[in-house]
């Protein structure tokens, strides 16, 4: 199957390119070159008329909850202790699979249209294989665990090391690798305030036996950090390093509260960072150090954490990113748009072990991509792509999205499911 994007506004790296065609086969990137070259070169099988376009890598979402989506307009004032308590934990804790699955339902249909192409989601303790299966149906490059919990948890939600662990081996053996890789198994341990280390250990272990991402939540929070003190002695980054488990297949959601010891083991084990600076708002959690992680050489991607936040715009993340930190710092440079368009892309690759595969437009890349419409307010007048991406642009300028070199959305509609039809029957399952 090959797939002609032809004549765009292409984002290659930090150059934009105009009058640019793109020619895919088989999900991947085969050339990119001037309109008449490879309209003389190359004879497609379905083409999208790009003129009207601005092509920018698929964006990724690197910390997301698709089960937590439902409890929306519920959360809206308390800390992240309290939070889960109240709400998070009872929600996840009375889950059914109908449930489970309108949840993922309304998770990635909103991602794509969105223009997000790759996610990684938490899901809870039971019914991940719903998540994978909408994955599979709407046609998102997925990365999804199956959240563990053996320690200081509800009643309903708490389970044993070992089913723990067995059960995530068996969603691997049912699900990691499938469509072409685009279905992908990750390890994710909730966090060390509610697992035992030997979950932690045994976790990691399996990660490491199948090459797998291993995420987890990670000094997010002053009241989770102190918990994890009066535990541990140390916060979770020097704890996990303790345990052995600091990798580079370790991705770490948030790291908000971090000292000069947890930069240095980050950046000597490269760990990657799941940013999210929706969530640190939403949680009152704090300011996270992200200038500090990059002058640290620290992978950092952006996550919209719903939910812990309102809504999955990876555009609203990187609006939020760069201006934290200009407020936060007083420094108008603390972060450039390009920094911040990177962390969404290229950054958000190397976070889910993909930095080879996807978050650039290149020869040999997979075809994840997104569209946007070059007559959108906010590209009128067109100045600076990259900066209007970030500083104007939001979801309603997606017009098309394509994952492993098929277009899943279309025109603003999803090609893949019944886009009105799933949301009302998801949103029915969710209030009754
Ligand atoms: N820490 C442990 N669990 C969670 C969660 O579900 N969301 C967030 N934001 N932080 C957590
Ligand atoms: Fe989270």
């Amino acid at each position: 199957m090959q797939l002609g994007i032809i004549g765009g506004t292409v984002v290659l790296g930090a150059r934009t390119v105009p009058d640019c065609s793109i020619a895919i086969d088989n999900g991947i990137i085969q050339d990119i070159g001037p309109k008449k070259r490879i309209a003389k070169d190359y004879k497609f099988d379905d083409e999208i008329d790009a003129r009207d376009r601005i092509v920018i890598p698929g964006l990724v979402d690197t910390h997301m909850h698709s089960y937590q989506v439902a409890t929306k307009g519920q959360t809206c004032d308390s800390e992240l202790l309290k939070w889960l308590r109240s709400y998070i934990f009872p929600w996840e804790g009375h889950l059914s699979r109908k449930r489970a699955r309108a949840c993922a339902e309304l998770s990635y249909i909103e991602m794509a249209k969105s223009g997000t192409t790759c996610f990684s989601d938490f899901t809870s303790t039971r019914f991940t294989d719903e998540a994978f299966s909408v994955a599979e149906k709407i046609g998102l490059r997925a990365n999804i665990g199956r959240t563990m919990m053996d320690y200081n948890a509800p009643k309903d939600m708490l389970e044993d090391t070992v089913s723990d662990i067995e059960d995530s081996r068996a969603l691997i053996m049912r699900w990691h690798g499938r469509c072409n890789g685009r279905l992908r198994f990750m390890v994710t341990p909730r966090f060390d305030v509610t697992c035992s280390d030997e979950l932690l250990v045994e976790a990691f272990a399996l990660a490491k036996e199948y090459n797998l991402v291993f995420q987890t939540h990670a000094q997010e929070n002053l009241g989770e950090v102190a918990f994890e003190r009066k535990r541990f002695g140390v916060p979770a980054i020097k704890h996990l390093n303790k345990l052995g488990l600091l990798g580079s297949n370790v991705l770490l959601a948030h790291c908000v509260w971090l000292d000069r010891k947890d930069f240095t083991l980050l950046a000597k084990n490269n760990v990657k960072v799941a940013h999210c600076p929706g969530s640190n708002m939403y949680l009152a959690s704090g300011i996270a150090p992200v200038p500090e992680m990059l002058k640290n050489k620290i992978s950092v991607g952006l996550g919209s954490d719903v939910g812990a936040y309102g809504n999955y715009s990876m555009f609203e993340q990187m609006r939020l990113a760069v201006l934290l930190q200009k407020v936060h710092t007083l420094r108008p440079h603390a972060m450039d748009h390009h920094t911040v368009f990177s962390m969404a892309t290229s950054g958000g690759a190397a976070c889910v072990g993909l930095s080879k595969e996807i978050g650039e437009i290149r020869v040999g890349r997979k075809a994840d991509l997104t569209l946007l419409d070059k007559r959108s307010l906010a590209f009128s007048p067109l100045h600076d792509v990259i900066a209007q991406v970030v500083y104007s642009a939001g979801k309603v300028c997606v017009s098309d999205v394509i994952v492993d070199g098929k277009v899943i959305v279309r025109d603003r509609q999803l090609t893949t499911i019944n886009e009105e039809k799933t949301i009302r029957r998801a949103s029915k399952a969710l209030v009754s």
